[in-house]
């Protein structure tokens, strides 16, 4: 069992090597998650989002063809150069900007200065709970009163919860990759001050990943 830090590093080297060997491992097409969040965001007249934890792009150039200007974060630079690859062969560059950046770390972006944030299968990394927090208060800051944040997260009724190699703090990992299984109580917490919307469960992949998507959004 690495400690925290330790498996912090192990993990931004894996996700490296993974998108070093396979570039586009999620595909072209946008996630479901997406697609829906897509319309959660034009209803709520979004223009600008915010994507943490893109990885190599499907939903951040899906949000970018849908007329968003969007902002894409991942601590892996390798699959962030995919993203901008793939940006630029299908003519989105205009419209998504990509950093390197550890959700572990605050947001560079001024207070409220995002209509809204999306995060598909990030806050259920490596993450202690107290670092998912701090991330989530970093995610309120910088959105717009009444902005909307949709983040997706493993949870505790998936089939590798309680699997694997146990890392503390609902950890586990497989396969080299380390995953924090989120359960309701955690979702509540994250909730605390802002207006959950959702808690829908749903389904991704091959194992399947067994996923909740979360809607809320901060008072106006
Ligand atoms: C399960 S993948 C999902 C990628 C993308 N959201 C998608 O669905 O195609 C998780 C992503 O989070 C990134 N990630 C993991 N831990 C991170 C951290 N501490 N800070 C920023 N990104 C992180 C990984 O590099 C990876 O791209």
């Amino acid at each position: 069992m690495a400690d925290a830090q330790e498996l912090a590093e192990n993990q931004r080297r894996h996700w490296q090597d993974t998108y070093t060997a396979h570039p586009g491992m999620y595909g072209e097409e946008p996630s479901a998650a997406a697609v829906h969040t897509s319309r959660v965001f034009r209803a709520a007249g979004a223009r600008n989002v915010l994507e943490l934890g893109a990885g190599h792009g499907r939903d951040a150039l899906y949000f970018a063809a849908r007329g968003f200007t969007v902002q894409a974060a991942d601590f892996s630079g390798t699959g962030l150069e995919e993203l901008r690859r793939a940006a630029r062969t299908r003519g989105l560059e205009d419209r998504v900007t990509a950093v390197v950046h550890d959700v572990r770390e605050p947001l560079p972006l001024a207070d409220a200065s995002v209509d809204a944030v999306f995060a598909h299968m990030l806050l259920c990394m490596a993450l202690s709970t107290k670092e998912i927090l701090a991330a989530v208060d970093e995610i309120g800051r910088v959105l717009r009163p009444g902005g909307t944040f949709v983040y997706t997260v493993r949870h505790t009724g998936d089939a590798h919860y309680g699997t694997g190699v146990a890392h503390g703090d609902g950890i586990f990992e497989h396969g080299g990759f380390a995953v924090r299984f989120f359960d309701r109580d955690l979702v509540d917490a994250l909730a605390g001050g802002w207006r959950l919307q959702e808690v829908h469960p749903f389904e991704e992949g091959e194992l399947p990943r067994r996923l909740w998507r979360v809607t809320q959004s901060l008072p106006r």
